[in-house]
């Protein structure tokens, strides 16, 4: 089958939704592949390349587990060892690194600079994260969901806190699943409005909806999904006390997940700072999916790497 992908992964919003459905049911078999220990070397000989412009834990280290998995190799290019942090341009950097590689994860600040990236690389581009939107990180948490819950469609997810770029991916994502996404963010902490907008057109076609709010306690209400991040983000660290004020009413805790169903999971992306956007007693409560949602990067990125990178993929360059 074709891969729906394109080249590069930089956002939920680009991929059509029979590619997401496909995806799902991709990582879900290579999931199983692997629990059973059976080899599935679908990315032989390939190699991918890492570029960090910010810390990463699971990103990182699942794909670069994930690409051993599939038979290939991944290398990680520290920032300050590559001739980008001398001065050498994004394009050059960009065609010559194509030349030796079959594929590159980007996490940064700007989202232009990873789609200056995939419009200068031959090879396919991956969206590691940067400021406007985390979609690894959002096409994973639907494969949780679909675990936990046995579907997407018609479910309520709440997303609690700071309107960032994991909210942007989650909105993303659910519009193009049939879901219903609450948002419970303060004013000014809002997601993106463009990412809003066009999730809005497609939430016409499968019958999401995206309620915009700043009312955490509404935005719960009938939630089967209830979801956190950090208050402050890579790169944001000198709005710490701001956000600290801002953000305080928007705990997910206790008394918050008692007002959404009585089966709501509850889902970070991580890392988490225990005690701000999240207390300790519900992020290791009964509700709380985090470690297998943070397992699934794993799974749901070795689908991506196969549809992006695999045989069907071969481009003539
Ligand atoms: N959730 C996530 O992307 O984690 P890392 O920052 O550890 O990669
Ligand atoms: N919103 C967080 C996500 C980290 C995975 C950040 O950008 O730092």
């Amino acid at each position: 089958r074709t891969s729906g992908l394109g080249k590069d992964l930089l956002d939920v919003a680009a991929i059509p939704r029979g590619e997401i459905e496909y995806l799902l049911t991709l990582a879900a078999r290579l999931k199983d592949k692997q629990r059973r220990g059976l080899p599935h070397p679908l990315l032989q000989g390939k190699t991918l390349g890492l570029l960090f412009q910010k810390p990463s834990t699971r990103t990182r280290v699942s794909f670069e587990a994930g690409m051993n998995q599939l038979g290939g190799h991944a290398l990680v290019l520290p920032m300050g060892d590559i001739q980008l942090s001398r001065g050498e341009s994004v394009a050059d950097t960009a065609r010559v690194l194509s030349r030796y590689l079959d594929g590159i994860v980007i996490r940064t600040y700007n989202h232009a600079t990873v789609e200056e990236w995939a419009a200068e690389a031959t090879m396919p581009v991956i969206n590691g994260l940067t400021d406007l939107s985390h979609p690894c990180q959002a096409l994973s948490d639907l494969l949780t969901i679909r675990e936990k819950k046995g579907r997407l469609r018609g479910l309520k997810i709440a997303y609690v806190g700071d309107g960032n770029n994991v909210a942007n991916s989650l909105i993303e994502a659910t519009a193009k699943t049939g879901m219903t996404i609450a948002l419970g963010c303060p004013s000014g902490y809002q997601p993106d409005q463009h990412v809003i907008d066009r999730a809005r057109l497609e939430a016409a076609g499968t019958g999401a909806a995206i309620e915009l709010g700043h009312d955490p306690q509404i935005a719960v209400k009938e939630a089967d999904v209830i979801y956190a991040d950090v208050w402050i983000s890579m790169g944001r660290e000198r709005e710490q006390a701001r956000r600290l004020k801002v953000l305080a009413p928007y705990q997910v805790n206790a008394r918050l997940v008692g007002r959404a169903k009585p089966d709501a999971i509850v889902m970070h992306c991580l890392p988490a700072h225990r005690g701000e956007e999240i207390t300790e007693e519900v992020l290791d409560g009964p509700q709380s999916v985090i470690i297998d949602q943070a397992e699934n990067r794993l799974h749901m990125q070795k689908a991506i790497l196969t549809r992006l990178l695999g045989k069907r993929k071969q481009r003539a360059s």
